[in-house]
């Protein structure tokens, strides 16, 4: 029996959909455990593409039991529309999905009030993905939110969800805002609670019972670590904990339980929406790896932001995590440059550190201090061992592994499930 837990090191976007789907192989059960439809999750499998935000990666394996855990905030729309994709795709979903009776419920205001509260002048624009996030988790810790375990009562949801309505729509009008049709939207959330309703478990119980049979679960984490609302860079983070924590809180299962812990990297660094970004690149050089990526938000579109890997961010998440494997992932995007480069330290105020500030004016004054790497100029998409990859990738594979402090576990050279190792 193991509980391998996975989550992203840096700010999101490292490629975790793939490597979930390639360690499914090795799980019974996988688990998401926190965020929410804010995640999108990309897997390739030989032509075919999936984009997932809300279901867990895990659900693109036959015959796996997948979990939607209590710290996951669920956009009941969304999940209904994932489900029906995948049907109709021919991928059973009702069958193997199991949803947390206390997972919070994002709610339409919910996503009224994130676009309002970025759009306002009055408020610290985050970038967020718009997705109702941050006021569902600021409800859940208000203690006015809905759970998922109040669909089995649609008597009772309806009461709550038109008094949550009611006070949300108060304060669109007083933000001269358009109001919520709660009617209309009443009678579209009980078509989803309805749907949803027979996958509504305590999925607490259910995991641990299936640890206690022997069963592998698969912890999937969505976003990273520097997204963390407690680690990150604050306020420019999600409203969950995209650290190893969010396991234990959000999945019901005990630390001592946590066999492992997978972190991923992509080879390089990328950030979407405001906020530092240390190793950031601007102009033609940063412009060029967002084209040899492909960097482009599943969720939003949005172009992410592209950088140097940052050794201190990644070892400073390690450490936090606990990181026992590292999978890093999409080396062969840096096959063609002449120069990699790796932050090994950074000067604030012309005082040199190796550890991350916690403070964000000073976050926004580092200065980057390189260590630079010739490039192996040839692809790597065919490599299937460390022995197929050129000495230069491995060298710089080798020095990120030292530098922060985690074994390298899988390397990943290509979007498709294919193009992956284990070291
Ligand atoms: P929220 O989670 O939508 O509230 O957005 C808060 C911040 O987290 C924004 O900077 C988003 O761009 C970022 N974010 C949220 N989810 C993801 C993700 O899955 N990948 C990368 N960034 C994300």
């Amino acid at each position: 029996m193991s509980s391998v837990a996975l989550i992203g090191v840096q700010w999101g976007d490292e490629g975790k959909g793939k490597i979930i789907d390639v360690l499914t192989e090795q799980s019974d059960i996988v688990v998401r455990f926190q965020g929410g439809a804010n995640a999108g999750h990309t897997v390739e499998i030989g032509d075919e593409k999936y984009v997932l935000h809300l279901l867990p990666s895990g659900i693109l394996r036959e015959g796996k039991t997948c979990m939607i855990g209590n710290g996951v905030v669920m956009d009941p729309f969304q999940l209904v529309s994932e489900i029906t994709e995948l049907e109709e795709r021919n991928i059973s979903v009702r069958d193997r999905l199991q949803l947390s009776n206390r997972a919070h419920v994002v709610m339409p205001y919910h996503k009224i009030a994130d676009g309002l509260r970025e759009s306002s002048n009055k408020n610290v624009k985050i970038g967020t993905t718009k997705r109702g996030i941050g006021p569902t988790y600021a409800d859940k810790a208000n203690r006015v939110g809905i759970r998922a375990g109040d669909f089995l009562k649609l008597e009772r949801l309806e009461a709550r969800f038109r008094k949550q309505a009611e006070r949300y729509n108060e304060q669109f009008e007083a933000q001269n805002a358009e109001a919520l049709d709660i009617d209309a939207t009443w009678t579209e959330l009980k078509q989803a609670a309805e749907f949803l309703a027979p996958m509504i478990e305590d999925t607490i119980v259910s995991v641990n019972a299936e640890m206690k049979s022997g069963k592998n679960i698969l912890l999937e984490g969505a976003q990273g670590f520097w997204l963390d609302i407690d680690y990150g860079t604050y306020p420019f983070v999600t409203s969950s904990n995209t650290s190893v924590g969010g396991v234990c809180t959000g999945a019901g299962i005990a630390p001592s339980k946590v066999s492992d812990v997978w972190g991923v990297v992509k080879a390089y660094t990328t950030r979407v929406g405001e906020g530092p970004f240390p190793t950031e690149l601007h102009g033609q050089e940063g412009e060029d790896l967002r084209a040899a990526g492909n960097e482009f938000g599943a969720t939003t579109g949005r172009p992410r932001r592209c950088g140097w890997f940052d050794a201190i961010a990644c070892r400073y998440a390690v450490m936090v995590s606990g990181v026992s494997k590292l999978a890093v992932t999409k080396l062969d995007v840096l096959d063609e440059l002449d120069e990699i480069k790796v932050c090994i330290a950074y000067e604030i105020d012309g005082e040199r550190t190796t550890e991350f500030p916690a403070d964000i004016d000073d976050l926004d004054k580092i200065v980057p201090v390189y260590q630079s790497f010739a490039g192996w100029k040839s692809s790597t998409c065919d490599c299937r061992s460390w022995e197929d990859l050129p000495a230069k990738a491995q060298e710089y594979l080798t020095f990120l592994s030292e530098q922060i402090e985690a074994p390298l576990g899988i390397i990943s050279t290509g979007p498709n499930r294919a193009e992956t190792f284990f070291v």
